[in-house]
């Protein structure tokens, strides 16, 4: 994105459409996932978007970048899968005081359990969806920062989404075909995740 101008509704209607629900997920570690999370809900958040950060990775590093380790929460996105949630969403404002538009759920260590109960789950894929379907998040965009590998909770929220985004690393020429070669298998298997997951929503 450029520049950091604030846009009137009617011009952010233009540009984006509201109510949009981004995964960043990739098996890969360490691309920047997290740091893409929490860039691109401060851009949008300077351009008077709301935005919902939700951490799905038991490392919690969306968490720490936000400077929200030791902030005291309700809970975690552990809560939020937990079959006894009840809508009332753990979030917490980022950036307070220099930026109001953005929150955040927590990731955490209490995510480990939520993988063992979301695998058991034939549902489990779709816990997320339901939640964001049963209690829906009132901001412009919901970004959802995955953990480094497909599965169990990183399905959760491709069932859950709207966009997907893949972030890779740049590379030197010899070693891009065997990266675009990856990106492509990488982008089948979620295609056919996606494909699954739909026709079982059907
Ligand atoms: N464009 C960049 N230039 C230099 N360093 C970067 C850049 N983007 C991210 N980093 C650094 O790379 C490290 C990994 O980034 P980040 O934690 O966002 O990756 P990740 O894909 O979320 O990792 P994980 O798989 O562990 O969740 C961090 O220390 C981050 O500060
Ligand atoms: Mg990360």
């Amino acid at each position: 994105m450029t520049g950091s101008r604030k846009y009137s509704n009617q011009e952010r209607e233009k540009i984006m459409p509201a109510n949009l629900t981004l995964s960043i997920e990739t098996n890969a570690g360490g691309v920047a996932k997290s740091t893409i999370s929490y860039n691109l809900a401060y851009e949008l958040g300077v351009r008077g978007y709301s935005v919902a950060l939700l951490d799905i990775d038991p490392n919690e590093s969306l968490t720490l970048f936000c400077g929200l380790g030791e902030f005291k929460t309700q809970g975690t996105m552990a809560n939020v899968y937990h079959p006894d949630f009840n809508g009332n969403w753990p979030l917490v404002t980022a950036w307070q005081g220099k930026i109001d538009k953005i929150q955040v759920c927590k990731g955490g260590k209490e995510l480990h359990e939520t993988i063992r109960e979301v695998s058991k789950d034939l549902r489990g894929t779709y816990t997320l969806a339901d939640r964001l379907s049963d209690y829906p998040l009132s901001h412009d965009f919901v970004i959802i920062d995955c953990p480094a590998t497909l599965e169990p909770l990183p399905l959760t929220a491709l069932a859950a989404s709207s966009h997907v985004l893949i972030p890779i690393q740049p590379s030197a020429t010899k070693v891009e075909d065997i990266q675009q070669e990856q990106l492509r298998d990488l982008l089948a298997v979620l295609e056919a995740k996606a494909k699954e997951i739909r026709k079982k929503l059907d």
